[in-house]
């Protein structure tokens, strides 16, 4: 078998980690196991470029059990757990292709890697299997049946791709599903992120001054986190509908350039392009921290800082600071990219077992339906997110009220009235 990890070594370790995260995800525990008995992804060939995480691998084994042939690469250079990685690899028979720290040559290197077995699904975090195989490996794709996307990032670009008619397969956009995005964006983004920053830090978040870039659901999670740990939280936004919404929230909403005076700490989650950029670090104070939330390691402007700066260094594993010519010193954490991946372990497994649940019945549903799908961006279907949420509940042991048939004869009538 092929693979390119840090330290076969490590492999023991990342199996406890990985038998950890399972305790925690039950309803992924339950697919595992009906897809050990159905076998629906019999000999169908899995590319997955995902965060290598204890979590993720707990996808891997359930796509195997399923009866899948799964190969694993990063979806990002800095978020893979080496032991994790290892452990796939000895325990579990998965190719992976993932080393943190690896440098953008050796990342796309992996994607290659991943790919060679001519995938029949792609499972993405970020579209770069998608964007690899559209740009460069074309003749891959006539054997693609489908593919998943589980970030908002993802998500715009495959629209985007669809829109301009470009998508040459099917793809389940599984962060929009309900059970992904409402939770995962918000509660997993909003204790993940604040896990990074204060592991990364130690900083106390009571009484500073914590500017959120970013409203969407991965913003509001974080906004309500740090409020929670006493901050005051301030968000800028750039659509009217979620800047009102923040202020409805009791958040203080303003411009970028008036936060970036009195902020601490600064958060992007925008899914966009040099959100905090020169004109921003110029009016910063001594000390402030910046970080990134958001897929992509652009949305702060690190080329611009560097240009201002007179010098930097490391001050901390995860801690850059930049002094600027006036003195000022500015600190921007893990270089910029996902800050809950980077210096934590991203999102809390309970959380994942739902987006990975998603994931793994949407692969099901893809390959039962191969051959009826356009060439578009599907939702998850309903009755699948629904049963992910039940699954979820009683794992839980939350019971719920069922509807009488008298109320369902009323909701489904419009004749009904006062
Ligand atoms: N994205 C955010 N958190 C994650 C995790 N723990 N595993 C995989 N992908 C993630």
């Amino acid at each position: 078998m092929d693979y390119d990890i840090k330290n076969i070594a490590l492999a023991d370790n990342g199996l406890l980690r990985i038998e950890w995260a399972r305790g925690s995800m039950p309803v992924l525990a339950m697919i595992e196991e009906r897809f050990e008995k159905e076998r629906p992804l019999r000999g169908i060939r899995v590319s997955a470029c995902l965060h290598v995480t204890s979590e993720t691998a707990n996808l891997a084994r359930a796509l195997k059990a399923g009866g899948a042939e799964v190969r694993v690469c990063a979806s990002n250079p800095l978020s893979t757990q080496d032991d994790v990685a290892a452990a796939l690899v000895r325990h579990f028979e998965v190719p992976v292709f993932a080393i943190k720290g690896e440098d953008k040559e050796t990342y796309y290197r992996h994607i290659a890697s991943a790919i060679v077995h001519r995938p029949q699904i792609t499972m993405d975090d970020g579209a770069d299997t998608i964007s690899v195989l559209h740009a460069d490996r074309k003749d891959l794709l006539p054997t693609v049946i489908a593919g998943t996307e589980e970030t908002t990032t993802g998500v715009i670009r495959l629209r985007s791709m669809e829109r301009d008619g470009v998508l040459a397969y099917p793809i389940i956009a599984v962060n929009d599903a309900d059970t992904k995005h409402l939770f995962d964006n918000r509660y997993g983004t909003g204790q993940s992120t604040i896990d990074g920053i204060l592991r990364a830090t130690n900083l106390l978040l009571a009484g500073k001054r914590v500017v959120v870039c970013g409203y969407g659901w991965c913003g509001r999670g974080v906004a309500l986190r740090a409020r929670g740990m006493g901050a005051n939280v301030i968000v800028t936004e750039a659509d009217p509908l979620k800047a009102l919404e923040a202020v409805m929230d009791g958040y203080s909403v303003m411009p970028l350039t008036d936060a970036a005076r009195v902020g601490d700490l600064f958060v992007t989650l925008t899914g966009n392009l040099h959100v905090i950029r020169e004109e921003h670090f110029q009016l910063m104070k001594d000390g402030a921290v910046v970080c990134n939330s958001g897929h992509f390691n652009v949305e702060v402007d690190l080329e611009a800082l560097g240009g201002l700066a007179r010098g930097r260094r490391m001050v901390r594993e995860f801690v850059e600071e930049y002094t600027m010519q006036d003195g000022r010193r500015i600190n921007v954490l893990g270089e910029g990219r996902l800050i809950n991946l980077v210096s934590a372990e991203g999102h809390p497994a309970s959380v994942m077992d739902m987006s990975f649940a998603n994931q793994a019945l949407s692969v099901e549903y893809a390959v039962k339906h191969r051959g009826t799908l356009e060439k578009r961006v599907y939702g998850v279907p309903k009755e699948i997110d629904v049963q992910i949420a039940a699954l979820k509940l009683a794992s839980m042991g939350v019971r719920i009220d069922e509807l009488t048939p008298e109320q369902r004869r009323y909701l489904d009538s419009w004749s009904l009235g006062t």
